[in-house]
């Protein structure tokens, strides 16, 4: 089901202003993320770095956490801003985050995929993690 732009255009914003807090002295490679809810809210995220550096978290991690503590349950679409050199491959969210979006979010979730100007890439969660392990194998099998 295709998005109306309105909601692809606010998770962009938000992605992108919530990039500009990214807490990456270590990296200085600083990410935003936004999620859209099934309430039409979007939740917004960055990464966190830290001096032990196995102990950061990714920006799409913080925007899960965010949904999940404002009482959401659902993630309808996904942005994810990177900011990436001329010629050089968007940033899409890592092993670990497109588990942790599967847990809320459908195969056919779209994940926008973009920099601070530009819309680079849109993608399908299940074309990020195919075959995934989710949710639905946890119940019972009648
Ligand atoms: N990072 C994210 O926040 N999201 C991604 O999708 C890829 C990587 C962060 C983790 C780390 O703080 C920095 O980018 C460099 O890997």
């Amino acid at each position: 089901m295709a998005l109306p732009e309105q909601h692809i255009a606010a998770l962009l914003a938000a992605a992108r202003q919530v990039r500009l807090r990214a807490h990456a002295p270590y990296s200085k490679f600083a990410v935003g993320a936004a999620v859209l809810d099934e309430q039409g809210r979007v939740h917004a995220g960055c990464n966190v770095e830290n001096a032990a550096y196995p102990q950061g978290w990714c920006a799409e991690t913080s925007a899960l956490a965010h949904l999940v503590a404002a009482g959401g349950q659902r993630v309808l679409a996904v942005a994810v801003v990177g900011v990436v050199g001329p010629g050089a491959d968007p940033v899409t969210p890592c092993g670990g985050c497109r588990q942790k979006l599967r847990e809320f979010a459908a195969n056919d979730c779209p994940v926008f995929i973009a920099d601070d100007t530009q819309l680079r890439a849109t993608l399908s969660l299940g074309q990020l993690l195919p075959m995934s392990f989710g949710p639905d194998h946890l119940k019972p099998t009648p």
